[in-house]
């Protein structure tokens, strides 16, 4: 399989005025321009506020609030490096997120397959093993492989800026969001909690996968195949929900065809979920979320990150989703939860600065998918004209749960091990000659 190579300019680049460069250096020189101005920002202040509270001086506050409020400022993050190694982390960040948003899986003879919305939707849909593993293996060699040399690079800049704020390395800094002594066995008790349910659906899944692949690809007795689960990081199974359906005469409950059917577009879909919040007595998403979101894959020919996200602008009035939203049932939980994420946004914007975060992350992961849960159910699904009916019996449940635990609980096992894994690469316990067999290891 062929890989393309990163196109990217290093370094120096933005010593260059930037209309001289081609289209896409220009975007990465935004970028990295964008991301040192913040820094000397964060860095100035930071500063002003480390020459005005010493440690001595910290120590006899006691007022809490005031207290986080000014050790929040003292964290510089990268903002501690010195310029030369500032501009390479910034750098080394940008042409990541570029090998990942470009990557490209190019069959002879056919138009290249892009992670979004090709490759996306091939994995969702193909049953058949050898396209597959042709989609997985070619976007893993295309996004993996040029990645590799610049993440241990990353990795070193970051624990080196996470050391000057007082951390032992960034997993250290990244966990210390959590404000628990205890959280990593914390996770580890409840992964131990969940594993015997986890286990039951994997075992289920694996049979399920063996009856239609059959025991040349299947072993009954292993791991599964990672390319075989719908998602290109078998991080969700839900897209082979009809292949497991437990219950199969029972009305179905994905409803993609219906939204299709009914016209949905994605601005229809985000009026949905806004509608949704509102019901609830939640916040409506301001003007400028509607003028300046991108809600649908650009048809420029630009080359966007498609990874939907969502964004405060930190002026109290501008946020904004990008999302490649397509037709689909599962698109529409991710319209909820970014749009969670622009909720907490809303419900926060008017705290200090330094305030205006999640309680920790995964707070602000959860909000979306809270609602998303009710969304879910077929009791909404039909209230809201997508469901014709909600048939009410012991199966049908058993349908639906089977439906939301190849997505959730399936989920919850791979978001462990990525924390895992990466506490591992910058605790060192993981050298970047371990990484993809501490990776296989987890999995
Ligand atoms: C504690 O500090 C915060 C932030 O400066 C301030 O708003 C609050 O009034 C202070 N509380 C007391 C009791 O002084
Ligand atoms: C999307 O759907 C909404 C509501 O159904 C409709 O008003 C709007 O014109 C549609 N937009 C596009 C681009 O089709
Ligand atoms: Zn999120």
């Amino acid at each position: 399989m062929r890989w393309k190579t990163s196109t990217i300019c290093s370094g120096n680049s933005h010593s260059i005025p930037i209309k001289h460069l081609p289209i896409k250096e220009r975007e990465v020189f935004k970028e990295v321009a964008a991301s040192l101005e913040e820094q000397a920002f964060t860095e100035a202040w930071g500063q002003k506020a480390k020459a005005l509270f010493s440690d001595a001086l910290m120590d006899t506050f006691v007022n809490p609030d005031l207290k986080k409020l000014i050790s929040k400022i003292n964290v510089l993050g990268p903002a501690n490096l010195p310029t030369a190694e500032r501009e390479r982390y910034n750098t080394i960040l940008s042409q990541m997120d570029s090998i990942y948003s470009k990557a490209q899986v190019c069959p002879p003879a056919e138009k290249c397959w892009s992670l979004e919305p090709e490759l996306t939707d091939i994995m969702a849909t193909s049953r058949s093993y050898k396209k597959l593993l042709y989609a997985w293996e070619g976007w893993h060699n295309a996004s993996g492989v040029p990645l590799r040399s610049l993440y241990p690079q990353f990795v070193e800049l970051s624990n080196s800026a996470s050391k000057m704020d007082g951390f032992k390395d960034t997993g250290d800094y990244w966990r210390s969001w959590y404000d628990s002594p205890t959280f990593e066995q914390d996770l580890e008790t409840l992964f131990k909690q969940l594993e015997p349910l986890y286990q039951n659906l994997h075992a289920f899944v694996r049979r399920k996968l063996y009856d239609y692949y059959g025991s040349k690809y299947i072993n009954l007795k292993g791991p599964i195949p990672a390319h075989l689960l719908g998602n290109m990081w078998s991080q969700t199974w839900n897209n082979i929900y009809n292949m497991m359906v437990p219950f199969p005469d029972k009305p179905s409950i994905d409803v993609t065809h219906t939204m299709v059917d009914k016209g949905y577009n994605a601005t229809h879909m985000f009026r949905v979920s806004e509608e949704f919040f509102t019901s609830l007595g939640l916040i409506e998403m301001p003007p400028e979320f509607w003028d300046k979101s991108m809600l649908e894959k650009p048809t420029d020919g630009r080359d966007v990150v498609c990874h939907a996200s969502a964004w405060d602008f930190y002026n109290r009035k501008d946020f904004r989703i990008k999302q490649c939203t397509t037709v689909t049932m599962e698109q529409l939980f991710t319209v909820h939860h970014e749009m969670g994420h622009i909720e907490y946004y809303l419900q926060y914007k008017d705290q200090p600065v330094s305030y205006r975060g999640g309680a920790n992350p995964g707070f602000h992961e959860a909000v979306g998918d809270v609602l998303s849960l009710s969304v879910s159910t077929p009791k909404h699904l039909h209230t809201i004209g997508l469901l014709d009916q909600v048939t009410d019996d012991a199966e049908s449940d058993i349908n639906y749960l089977l439906k939301m635990a190849l997505e959730k609980i399936a989920f919850l096992p791979f978001g462990y091990l990525i924390d895992q894994w990466r506490w591992g690469v910058f605790s060192g316990q993981t050298p970047p000659e371990r990484y993809n067999a501490e990776w296989w290891y987890l999995r």
